[in-house]
């Protein structure tokens, strides 16, 4: 038999435990929300209590409103918010909310709010995350947990021990239907422990994708790593330790000398991590590749391996993979389908008061070995150490 994994992974879907039936048979990418689905079991709402929630950031993703906090059974959008008129407008249309603040400065200050779903720009992720958290604010973050800043990584941290709120990062993948497989398998036993995973975020751009105040120019990949790390954190609960990585010098302009304010010079980077279990993870993010996009992943087991969301192994009776339908009338959303089960899974973890799939230890779990893999690159591939932020056993 294999040896139990290092990170048992602690969170359990409680909600796909009790009242929520298990869609049976196999899973396509992009797998339909339960009311399109009449071969799934429909959930009912976990309670009748509204969490009241802010809603802030409707920039070029329009994401605040692309998680569907307006549509669930047990939200309440209180107010939202953008700097920006026009957006600010948008974002109270597509919310269906007829309150707004011009920041999410003056938006944390409402005592009626409840939690914050902070979809505003990377840099600004963890100031936005603490202010809120300070004013007793639940939050719910859009990826990266930190824009290349350990320190503010650990800043984080600190608001949250400190504070005792809840802190979810909305990685997409861990809620891909093949991530949510893998992690299902993995739970189980299915894999053993995983020698070697791969994920990989391709998004080519020749011309920079509009952001606020430009921070999306020149970024370095491996500062936006999450989408691919949740490939192995996201279905292991396991750590990575050190890693060795190489950039990709290529020649789009934004990434030339003196073309970007993060000095760095690389279009792809890909990252070799050494794992907790003592394997390999291969994690690559990419602006300069063409012919293929998005987000993917796969992982490989001593009993078993998964591509996609079928498994290939010797591990028998494992359980339903599929993820379990979501409240009534709450659409999966983008991404894989995965917008609809963050938000789910972080009203619930409110509601249950217990901790969210992605907790900040979590989240920094996939976001810092990004940093320290592009602090690697530009060592030419120099072996670095990554710093380990474990959850206190309770
Ligand atoms: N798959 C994914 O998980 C995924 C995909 C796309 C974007 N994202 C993340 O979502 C976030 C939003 O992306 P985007 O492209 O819309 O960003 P963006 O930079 O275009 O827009 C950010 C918005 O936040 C607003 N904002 C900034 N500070 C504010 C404040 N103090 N108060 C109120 N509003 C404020 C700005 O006015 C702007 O409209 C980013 O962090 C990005 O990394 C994640």
């Amino acid at each position: 038999m294999f040896e139990k994994p290092i990170y048992r992974r602690a969170f359990l879907e409680k909600l796909g435990a009790g009242s929520v039936g298990l869609m049976a048979g196999g899973l396509a990418q992009g797998a339909v929300a339960a009311e399109a689905n009449p071969k799934e079991k429909k959930q009912t709402p976990a309670s009748n209590r509204k969490v009241r929630v802010g809603v802030v950031g409707y920039g070029a993703c329009r994401f605040g409103a692309a998680f569907g906090f307006q549509d669930h059974p047990n939200v309440e959008v209180v107010a939202v918010s953008d700097l920006i008129p026009e957006r600010r407008a948008g974002l109270m249309k597509a919310c269906r909310c007829d309150k707004s603040y011009e920041s999410l400065e003056l938006l944390v200050k409402d005592p009626k709010i409840e939690a914050v779903f902070a979809a505003t720009d990377a840099p600004a992720h963890v100031r936005h995350s603490i202010d809120a958290m300070k004013h007793g604010k639940h939050v719910m973050s859009a990826v990266p947990a930190t824009f290349g800043s350990i320190e503010e990584g650990e800043q984080l941290l600190e608001a949250v021990k400190k504070t005792g709120m809840k802190y979810m990062m909305a990685e997409t993948s861990c809620y891909r239907p093949d991530c949510y497989a893998m992690r299902k398998v993995y739970d189980a036993g299915g894999f053993g422990n995983l020698v070697y995973s791969e994920g990989e975020y391709f998004h080519y751009h020749s011309k920079p994708i509009p952001s606020y105040k430009g921070w999306r120019i020149g970024v370095p990949p491996q500062w936006y790593p999450t989408h691919s790390t949740a490939y192995y954190i996201g279905v292991s609960g396991g750590r990575f330790t050190s890693v060795s990585c190489v950039g990709f010098r290529g020649k789009i302009a934004a990434f030339q000398p003196g073309a970007n304010k993060y000095d760095n010079p690389f279009t792809d980077e890909i990252a070799l991590f050494r794992t907790s279990e003592g394997g390999a993870s291969r994690m690559a993010v990419t602006w300069g590749i063409q012919g293929h996009h998005g987000e993917q992943g796969r992982v490989f087991g001593q009993l078993g391996s998964m591509i996609g969301t079928k498994y290939q192994g010797t591990a028998k009776n494992l359980p339903d993979v599929a993820r379990p339908p979501l409240p009534p009338k709450m659409p999966t959303g983008g991404h894989g389908g995965s917008h609809g089960y963050l938000t789910n899974e972080f009203i619930t973890a409110i509601l249950e008061d217990r901790r969210p799939l992605v907790d900040v230890y979590e989240a920094l779990a996939m976001t810092v070995p990004g940093i320290v893999a592009h602090q690697s690159a530009l060592k030419d591939g120099e072996t670095l150490k990554i710093p380990q932020y474990e959850r206190p056993k309770t």
